[in-house]
């Protein structure tokens, strides 16, 4: 039987790259959209649910999977400033990037098998270690969203050996990385499905060559 994969923010991008990787790769695929993506649609034998990370109704997706990967992400506010940023700006990103998709993954752990993955994209620009400042939305809302996926691992994953996630993509080529991003959408998408296809057991932050990453 084919593995499962469950692309959460699929309509375009990253995650739209990885429904065709993971559809190349002979999975079955269920990819969410916001509103209608004529791309998504047009791919053969792709499922198609409607799901907003920021709206807890939406949270429900039919089916089992052997990998769960929750893409959606936005950069927030254009200023990106600590000093500039309004309640609801703050409450924008970290609902889409950390709370929305922490929700989320917990509501759907018990459709990830025994032994599957849950993933979350993440950034290399959440990390402390490597920050240079700048960005402070995006920056702190994928430092949030590392914090969570690490506390869904050790404490609601582990028991069943489920295996979680924070990935960088790399620089890539889409709305969010624009033109002069360093990888394509192709190439991001097989690093990240080789390295979720490897996932087993525990937490790990890492790029999408595999190579670990400072917190
Ligand atoms: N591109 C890069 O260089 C880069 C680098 C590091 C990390 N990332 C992360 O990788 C992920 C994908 O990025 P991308 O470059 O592919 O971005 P993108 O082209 O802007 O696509 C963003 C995706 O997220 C979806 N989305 C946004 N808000 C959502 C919400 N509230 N509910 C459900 N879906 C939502 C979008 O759906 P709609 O079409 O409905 O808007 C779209 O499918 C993001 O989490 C991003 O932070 C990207």
């Amino acid at each position: 039987m084919s593995k499962h994969v469950l692309i959460v923010g699929a309509s375009r991008g990253i995650g739209l790259g990885l429904a065709k990787e993971f559809k190349e790769r002979g999975w079955d695929v269920t990819g969410t959209e916001r509103s209608q993506s004529e791309e998504l649609h047009s791919l053969d034998e792709v499922a198609v649910a409607t799901l907003d990370v920021t709206d807890p109704s939406t949270f429900s997706v039919d089916g089992e999977f052997d990998a769960v990967i929750v893409n959606a992400g936005i950069t927030g506010a254009g200023h990106q400033s600590s000093e500039q940023a309004t309640s609801e700006e703050v409450a924008e990103v970290m609902m889409t990037n950390a709370f929305g998709p922490a929700h989320l993954g917990k509501k759907l752990l018990p459709q990830i098998k025994q032994g599957g993955s849950l993933s979350f994209m993440s950034s290399l620009m959440g990390s402390i270690e490597d920050s240079s400042g700048g960005y402070e939305l995006y920056r702190t809302s994928k430092t949030a969203q590392n914090m969570l996926a690490k506390g869904i691992a050790e404490q609601d994953a582990k028991q069943r050996d489920i295996a979680v996630l924070s990935l960088h993509p790399g620089w890539v080529q889409t709305d969010m990385g624009g033109p002069n991003a360093h990888i394509t959408v192709e190439e991001s998408a097989k690093g990240l499905a080789d390295v979720v296809e490897n996932a087993s057991g525990g937490y790990a932050y890492v790029d999408y060559t595999g190579k670990a990453l400072p917190f």
